[in-house]
């Protein structure tokens, strides 16, 4: 049985891969994508998710935006790893179809909400606002979802701040609702988003599939291998968000370790960074896990994989999303 899921996103360059591998999975069905600020303003980001998915013929999704801004903090966009669109490098088709209409948090509750208890997984590769804000809007979905499975964090790396990542450091105040609200969270951090790497032999075999959504992913690991040499000193860029789709395909390319993490919220130096107890073994009931280490063959694997799946299809979408 796919696993059903919700992809909460800012793309964003390892988004956008998100999105093309949650699509292109036999392993993962796609309910619904919502975007929410981060990499860049919301405006650019939601056109950016709807011109990804009319490249990939994603159709009968439906694409909500959500927040626009944090919950208490200014707006921080990353346009050195992004660029000024949020997706620079590739040119972009027009989007085909537009969004909802509605709001991305209550497409969130809604949807959650209409299918069965513990069947549907949040995977969120932004800020985590959204998800606080349709957890502190409708509790009752944190007993319903399945669990959360994020791309942010880390253990012992940061990147916005030595110890921050960007997209627990833009709202730390909705990681730490996030974190704090009881249901099961994989934090799917910097630790093993580091390990993703698009290596030249990497970037070979998705060459080699020769399709226009395969040539666009190429294009995008282009302009990031520069922005991660850049900005990082990384010689070849980490793919950070696909990394938490791969885990919902298959946990078995991901290593976990069970631990309490906590957000840093008021720090001096220290504000967005996630704390991983790992002083002793968790306690039995504890529901938060830090990946840590990635298989790599594999996970491109299922990239490369998608993208085969997902050929060429063509300019026309027909079908409008919901
Ligand atoms: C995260 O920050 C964003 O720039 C990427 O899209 C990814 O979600 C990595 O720190
Ligand atoms: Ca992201």
């Amino acid at each position: 049985m796919a696993e059903k899921i919700i992809l909460d996103c800012d793309p964003g360059h390892d988004d956008a891969i998100a999105l093309l591998l949650a699509h292109g999975s036999p392993d993962i069905e796609l309910l619904a994508v919502t975007t929410v600020v981060g990499n860049q303003t919301l405006p650019k980001v939601t056109r950016n998710a709807l011109s990804v998915a009319t490249l990939a013929g994603i159709t009968g999704v439906p694409f909500a935006a959500g927040a626009e801004r944090p919950l208490q903090r200014e707006v921080a966009v990353a346009v050195d790893i992004h660029g000024e669109t949020g997706l620079d490098g590739p040119e972009l088709p027009e989007p085909a179809f537009g969004v909802t209409g509605g709001h991305a948090v209550d497409l969130i509750v809604d949807t959650v909400m209409a299918h069965e208890p513990g069947t549907v997984t949040l995977v969120p590769t932004g800020g985590l606002t959204n998800i606080a804000l349709a957890a502190a809007r409708a509790p009752e979905i944190v007993e319903r979802v399945r669990r959360v499975v994020l791309m942010g964090g880390g253990v012992h790396v940061g990147n916005l701040t030595p110890v921050a990542e960007f997209n627990i450091a833009i709202d730390p105040e909705a990681a730490d609702a996030v974190f704090s609200a009881g249901w099961e969270v994989v934090m799917v951090g910097l630790d093993l988003t580091h390990q993703a790497l698009a290596t030249p032999a990497v970037r070979h075999a998705i060459r080699t599939v020769g399709t226009g959504p395969a040539r666009f992913v190429d294009e995008l690991l282009e302009f990031f291998e520069h922005s991660y040499r850049d900005a990082q000193g990384f010689e070849a860029p980490p793919v950070h968000d696909p990394c938490a789709v791969a885990y919902v395909i298959d946990p078995t390319i991901v290593r976990t370790v069970a631990a309490p993490i906590v957000v840093e919220t008021a720090g001096r130096h220290t504000t967005g960074m996630t704390v991983v107890d790992l002083r002793r073994p968790a306690p039995a009931d504890c529901r938060t896990h830090a990946a840590v280490e990635l298989d790599h063959a594999r996970f491109w694997d299922l990239v490369t994989d998608a993208l085969v799946r997902i050929g060429e299809p063509g300019n026309g979408v027909t079908e409008r999303s919901a």
